[in-house]
């Protein structure tokens, strides 16, 4: 009774349902600038004019999705999260500027756990994405964890750090190396023995997630925890340097693994001992998931840790709710509750949800409030196209067609009721800086909308088009005026970040009802109003408490009667 959902007045049950999550793929200007609009995406050019009322776009960043500001770009977490909870809570990044702004952060069990190793003589190592990006992680808070445990007596610290160059500009990663070795400087006055000890790209080290290349994370192991890599330097800015140097396709996300030793004797200034205490400092859980587990599960079989100190493990924040992924955090995460997916499950509606490696966990963990594992043995039935462990500007198709193909298969074999698709390739793509691979990114999704809109017209369903955050739609750097930025020779400097543009967001198919349109009085609405909408094209009332939807079936005298 919990989860009893009520019939829809007008919209009814058992017509085939299918929700296309596009990543990535924002409404931008139509300049030369956007992927989209500089390819030939005639599947969603064509759907889009069919009827007015049935696109619009939706926020989806900032205090839409739970951030702490306006100024922070959407990305597949958080949006996930909304749309699979039809709320908006405050996420993860808001909650720890939330607990070091009231203090509760250095009060908590978490901190405490720690502190007690520092304390008897262990080092504290600082593990995480150095940037400002604050998709997974944002400087100032590291900056507060280490200013505060030196304060607090801690004694020796030690820097893995990754760095990023996907959810910042390309380059950047010096920048905040300098910025920290100048706050390291300042700790090493104050008498806190502080370091850089490793490093690496974060696409090439240790921040994989959903299990996708475990490669990744055995070379962040290595250098973090063993100090064992080829590339030895004595800073983390020449390591930086001089691997690019090396190698001219070598970016700041894929930097390969490097350990700094010291000048005096070669050694690495700091293995991960026994006795020592790791803070993860991501907040964000994916791509963190699968190096606590290195840390934290002794019968871990992923990769031959050579050796595995006893430490304590201490993330940000927990990463895996249910799993308890990692029983020591410093801030508790954002609860979702009432999910849809319970609801759905417990009302007989079966699921299907297609994507590959790179976004199975978007669609399925963060869906479900970042709760691992599904949500109803027989109704909730996963398949994940294995993605290919490449570097995406050189196949920006992607699994893309394979995705379309068994979407059209699923929708066709009438065993599902809600089919949830999403296509990686706007934002993977839209990452890379490559614009035009990026372009056949794009195409390589109208392409696969396209197999998955003829599988609606064939058994009369109904589809819904949505995208999770921004990215492929603006990839230039801007000036606070919007101005795109050029080098000497009109070249962009390319941005590979997420935007904070809004995302389309269409509906239609055959089995659309035919007055169904979008409200015109909800302007300001996010992803969070997409689940009670798809809630009702899946024939239900939304529960109360969920952001209303954005459907109106009033008599409309343009009701739309075409094909
Ligand atoms: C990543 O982890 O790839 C990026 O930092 C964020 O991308 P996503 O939010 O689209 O997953
Ligand atoms: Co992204």
């Amino acid at each position: 009774p919990e989860y009893r959902l009520y019939q829809h007045p007008v919209c009814e049950r058992n017509v085939p349902f299918v929700l296309i999550i596009l990543s990535g793929w924002g409404e931008g200007r139509e300049d030369e600038f956007n992927a989209i609009h500089k390819s030939d995406c005639v599947a969603i050019k064509t759907l889009r004019n069919i009827h007015p009322y049935r696109w619009r776009t939706l926020k989806a960043h900032g205090e839409w999705v739970g951030l702490p500001k306006n100024t922070d770009m959407g990305n597949g977490e958080v949006g996930n999260n909304a749309m699979g909870c039809g709320k908006i809570v405050a996420q993860r990044a808001t909650l720890v500027d939330k607990a070091i702004a009231d203090g509760s952060m250095s009060k908590g069990q978490g901190w405490l756990y720690a502190k007690e190793a520092w304390v008897y003589g262990g080092t504290l190592h600082l593990l995480g994405l150095l940037s400002d990006g604050g998709v997974h992680s944002r400087y100032d808070q590291l900056r507060y964890i280490f200013k505060t445990a030196a304060d607090q007596q801690c004694k020796k610290i030690r820097f893995h750090v990754l760095l990023d160059g996907r959810d910042v500009n390309e380059g950047t990663s010096i920048h905040f190396v300098e910025q920290l070795e100048k706050d390291l400087d300042e700790l090493r006055k104050w008498g806190c023995d502080a370091r850089i000890a490793s490093g690496g790209g974060r696409m090439f080290v240790t921040m994989d997630h959903w299990n996708t290349d475990w490669r990744i994370v055995r070379r962040g192991w290595y250098a973090h925890v063993l100090g064992d890599s080829p590339n030895k330097y004595e800073s983390a800015v020449e390591a930086i340097t001089d691997l690019k140097k090396k190698d001219p396709h070598c970016n700041d996300q894929y930097l390969p693994p490097f350990v700094i030793i010291k000048k005096s004797d070669g050694k690495p200034w700091g293995t991960i001992e026994e006795g020592d205490v790791v803070i993860n400092f991501n907040f964000r859980a994916d791509r963190m998931i699968q190096i606590s587990q290195a840390f934290v599960d002794e019968n871990f079989d992923k990769f031959d840790r050579i050796y595995w100190p006893n430490v304590r493990y201490v993330a940000l924040m927990q990463y895996d709710l249910k799993a308890k992924i990692p029983i020591h955090y410093l801030v508790k995460p954002p609860q979702f509750h009432k999910l849809a997916g319970k609801y759905l499950s417990a009302n007989g509606v079966r699921t299907f949800a297609i994507t590959e490696s790179q976004k199975m966990g978007h669609i399925t963990f963060n869906w479900n409030g970042n709760n691992s594992g599904k949500t109803h043995e027989v109704n909730d039935t996963w398949h994940e196209v294995q993605s290919e462990n490449v570097r995406y500007e050189y196949e920006p198709e992607m699994r893309a067609a394979t995705i379309g193909n068994v979407a059209n298969d699923a929708l066709l074999s009438g065993k599902y009721d809600f089919v949830r698709v999403m296509f990686a390739n706007g934002d993977f793509v839209g990452h890379t800086n490559d614009f035009e691979a990026t372009k056949r990114a794009c195409v390589a999704v109208d392409e696969g909308i396209k197999l998955i809109c003829s599988a609606v017209e064939l058994c009369g369903g109904i589809y819904m088009i949505v995208g999770d955050h921004g990215n492929c739609e603006d990839m230039v750097q801007r000036d606070v005026e919007g101005n795109p930025q050029l080098d000497g020779c009109g070249n962009p400097f390319r941005k590979p970040c997420h935007s904070l543009h809004e995302v389309p967001c269409g509906i239609g198919g055959p089995g659309l009802h035919p007055n169904a349109r979008f409200r015109d009085n909800l302007r300001n609405a996010g992803l969070a109003n997409v689940t009670a909408t798809y809630m009702n094209l899946l024939g239900f009332e939304a529960p109360h408490c969920y952001e209303p939807s954005l459907l109106t079936f009033d008599y409309n005298p343009w009701a739309f009667t075409g094909v």
